[in-house]
């Protein structure tokens, strides 16, 4: 991951937010927003409590440097995502604990075969938790080897300031904001588009007592 291209060296935004008319997304990005209800947003809060209760949030290092990342993260599923200075990798089991993820709750299952009726189960569901300074440098989602399936997202908690660009790191980017209970599918093209969170606007949601964003990103991460 590295820093978004889309500031000047000051770290101020060169870009100004737009909200996107649906035909400026990039072809097979999807964004639903307000998918889940709010009773559904506190169920389902209330069961990524219950998975990070049995595989605790960790606090991933970048690879080469070993710095740590401001977001910190867990997973359900049958494999999780982890980086630490061996590297980026998906592997069975929790770092710190050694204990196999707990399994994918059925309401993200349901969502993926709502939203993805066609592809193969998810195997990883990422959980990133972001206090109010958190950022995610624009990144691919590529350490899986099926693109073929794309990655689906939650956000719950306090407003994001997302950014997608195209699959080249120097395609023009955009920003827009992701609220509780939005979702986003990266399909298609846009599977291995550069994304980002620019930022969390404190204070922007009563999701949560204490304030931050949970994003939960479902990926099948084997070929089928
Ligand atoms: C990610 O790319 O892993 C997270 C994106 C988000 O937080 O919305
Ligand atoms: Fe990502």
């Amino acid at each position: 991951m590295e820093t978004a291209a889309a500031r000047d060296a000051a770290g101020a935004e060169v870009e100004t937010e737009v909200t996107p008319k649906p035909d400026d997304f990039p072809t097979g990005f999807q964004l639903f927003p307000d998918y889940f209800s709010r009773d559904q947003q506190d169920n389902l809060l209330d069961i990524i409590r219950d998975c990070l209760r049995a595989a605790p949030l960790f606090q991933p290092v970048m690879p080469r440097t070993g710095k740590p990342f401001s977001v910190r993260m867990s997973n359900c599923g049958v494999l999780g995502w982890v980086s630490d200075t061996n590297g980026y990798r998906y592997q069975p089991t929790h770092p710190e604990t050694g204990a196999p993820w707990p399994p994918i709750p059925e309401i993200l299952t349901t969502l993926w075969s709502e939203l993805a009726p066609e592809a193969p189960p998810p195997e990883a569901c990422l959980i990133n938790f972001y206090e109010d300074t958190a950022r995610m440098g624009l990144h691919q989602d590529k350490d899986e080897a099926f693109f073929e399936a794309p990655v689906i997202s939650v956000s719950l908690g306090d407003t994001a300031v997302f950014r997608v660009g195209g699959s080249d790191r120097k395609s023009p980017t955009r920003s827009m904001k992701l609220s509780s209970g939005d979702v986003v599918v990266l399909g298609g093209e846009s599977r291995l588009a550069y994304h980002g969170i620019d930022r969390v606007l404190p204070n922007t949601s009563t999701l949560m007592r204490n304030g931050g964003r949970v994003n939960l990103t479902l990926r099948r991460v084997t070929k089928p």
